[in-house]
């Protein structure tokens, strides 16, 4: 989501980029653009990359969540949200499976959490109109959207992340705290509090660590947690000066690996080098790819890995609001 607060970033990148190693940067390749008549203000504001490989992307000047197959570039309108304005996160969860929630069997299928607020122009959210939602893509058949929380006593709920089976972590901007829901009941704890600038969130709950972007400090950071995800520690910067939206990590359990910005109004892709934990300070940003909307001005707003074995090494990145129609491509990091 964008949000103000970057222009100190962006500055600071600025002069700080002259002193960094430049590596070859990665071409993006398009993979799909919303057809239709030209609208330069569209924008899809996260994504979730389905077992099967395709990518539901959730738009934010829409009530829509449209499904993409990279493999043929194909996409179309998956489902339209009656009672939703504009479409925020979006997270794959396994729902726990419990009798007392589901009269028969448990829901055999894909089940996803994803996020909806009144946005009537950027930087503008309607009070009370937080709402989370449900959509469930059985096995075969028509996929069915239900409403899990009206959250009217929330702000602008951002990022979404599963933490383990049954729950779901979600960032809210402007209460700069993350609820815990449980999704079959819509009942939440708010497990942390004082985040200042949370955008995209990532969960590692095997390790023990909670991911997340800050776009007005300009920050990725990870926060130890515990089962319920309340802190446990400080948390640590992993990467600094950057404008960022919502991003794709690939750690191991120790914390080690890679992070992948989608660095919001610098129409970039930024990779991060992630030291195990605790980290001693931010690793080495550089950029993966920039331009990312082919005119040279857009937002990126997050990366997502592929999931099919042809592209599970490919990162896929939206970018809209960039002079033609929101679009996603795809990037090779290697
Ligand atoms: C939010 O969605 C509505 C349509 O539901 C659209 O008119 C408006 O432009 C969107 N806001 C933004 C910032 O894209
Ligand atoms: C970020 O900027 C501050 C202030 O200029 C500087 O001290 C710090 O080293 C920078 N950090 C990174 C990771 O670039
Ligand atoms: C962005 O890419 C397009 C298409 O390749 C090119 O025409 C344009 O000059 C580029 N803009 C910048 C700022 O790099």
């Amino acid at each position: 989501m964008r949000c103000s607060g970057q222009s100190l970033g962006s500055s600071l990148l600025l002069v700080l980029s002259t002193a960094l190693p430049t590596l070859a940067l990665t071409t993006p390749t398009p993979v799909f653009t919303l057809p239709g008549p030209l609208q330069p203000a569209s924008w899809f504001e996260n994504l979730a990359v389905r077992p099967d490989g395709k990518i539901l992307a959730t738009r934010g000047d829409a009530p829509e969540i449209w499904q993409i197959d990279p493999a043929t570039g194909t996409g179309a309108l998956l489902v339209s949200v009656t009672g939703a304005f504009n479409l925020t996160g979006i997270a794959e969860v396994k729902p726990a499976c419990r009798p007392q929630y589901y009269s028969s069997n448990c829901p055999q299928g894909e089940t996803y959490v994803f996020g909806s607020s009144h946005i009537p122009a950027p930087l503008q959210i309607t009070p009370g109109s937080a709402k989370v939602w449900t959509l469930h893509l059985p096995t075969s058949g028509t996929p069915t959207v239900s409403l899990l929380a009206a959250m009217p006593t929330a702000g602008f709920i951002n990022g979404i992340a599963a933490w383990g089976t049954g729950r779901v972590l979600l960032g809210d901007t402007e209460a700069e705290a993350v609820y815990l829901m449980d999704v079959a009941t819509g009942a939440y704890t708010t497990p942390l509090t004082g985040l200042t600038g949370i955008n995209g969130i990532k969960a590692a709950k095997a390790s023990g660590y909670i991911y997340r972007a800050d776009h007005i400090s300009s920050t990725l950071s990870r926060i130890p947690v515990d089962g319920d995800a309340v802190a446990t520690g400080p948390a640590e910067i992993l990467a600094a000066n950057q404008s960022v939206d919502d991003f794709a990590i690939a750690v191991d359990a120790a914390g080690q690996g890679k992070a992948y910005l989608g660095a919001m109004y610098d129409n970039k892709v930024v990779e991060v080098d992630v030291a195990a934990a605790p980290s001693s300070g931010p690793g080495a940003q550089t950029d993966l790819a920039t331009n990312l909307s082919g005119t040279g001005s857009g937002i990126v707003t997050v990366v997502a890995f592929g999931r099919r074995p042809a592209d599970s090494g490919l990162l896929y990145a939206a970018v809209g609001q960039g002079g033609g129609n929101a679009a996603i491509v795809s990037l090779d990091p290697n």
